[in-house]
């Protein structure tokens, strides 16, 4: 049995068709079905609903063989011990800063201010306004990030832009842009070992579909 996880919504909408070049096709649908565990056309392998960022978590305990996860995912969670062979340029987007359109981010900048950012996260911008030797004091969140400028809880945020629509509908600019993301396979490394045909199959269909 082959064990595939995914989170519903974009990442699971966008990897139907990469299985379908596998011939697999989900037998379920996630939106409605309450099930966790979704068989597929294939009675050897199932796929299995996660929340997107315990994506990483499953593969690397084997609780799934492999799995598809967002680079931000991978790297704010960490990534240790998956073996990562393909960019499936799915689920694209960028992780950037952003402001309130009256808030005058380079002078902040460059007047040497501390800056309160509020994001998802957190390691990643650490590390990207060190690399800028801008001080912040940094404020978690799981979600709506865009609200955190509009209600005074931040000066800025760092979240995933794709359309810029989300941003726009709340008077936010984007300011930097620190990555460019998209969704990574992630595998198991003992499964890669001992399924490793059935693995190889898999991730042969997917990269020709992307050829495609
Ligand atoms: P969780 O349920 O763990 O909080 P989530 O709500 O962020 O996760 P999704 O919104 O389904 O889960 O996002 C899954 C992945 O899709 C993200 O990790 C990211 O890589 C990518 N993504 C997020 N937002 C967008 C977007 N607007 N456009 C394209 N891709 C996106
Ligand atoms: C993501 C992200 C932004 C939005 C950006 O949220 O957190 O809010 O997409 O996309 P856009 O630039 O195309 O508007 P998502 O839609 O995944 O909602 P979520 O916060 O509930 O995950």
């Amino acid at each position: 049995m082959i064990t595939l996880a995914l989170s519903k919504g974009r990442i699971f909408e966008e990897t139907m068709p990469l299985l379908a070049g596998a011939g697999i096709e989900v037998t379920e649908d996630p939106e409605t079905s309450r099930k966790l565990i979704l068989p597929t056309t294939r009675a050897d392998v199932r796929v299995v609903l996660v929340r997107a960022s315990d994506v990483p978590t499953y593969v690397q305990y084997g609780g799934a063989d492999l799995g598809v996860t967002g680079l931000d995912v991978l790297l704010e969670n960490g990534n240790q011990g998956l073996y990562q062979p393909l960019d499936l340029r799915i689920a694209a987007c960028r992780l950037s800063v952003a402001v309130r359109a009256d808030y005058d981010y380079a002078s902040a900048v460059k007047q040497g201010s501390r800056l309160k950012v509020a994001t998802k996260y957190v390691g990643l911008a650490r590390d990207f306004f060190a690399g800028k030797g801008v001080h912040v004091d940094l404020i978690k969140l799981y979600g709506s990030m865009e609200l955190a400028p509009l209600t005074g809880l931040a000066d800025a945020i760092v979240d995933l832009v794709s359309t810029g629509n989300t941003l726009k509908a709340n008077q936010l600019v984007e300011v930097e842009r620190i990555m460019d993301i998209s969704a990574r396979l992630v595998i198991n490394q003992a499964a890669l070992k001992l399924k490793r045909e059935a693995i190889r199959r898999i991730v042969d269909a997917f990269e020709r579909a992307l050829r495609a």
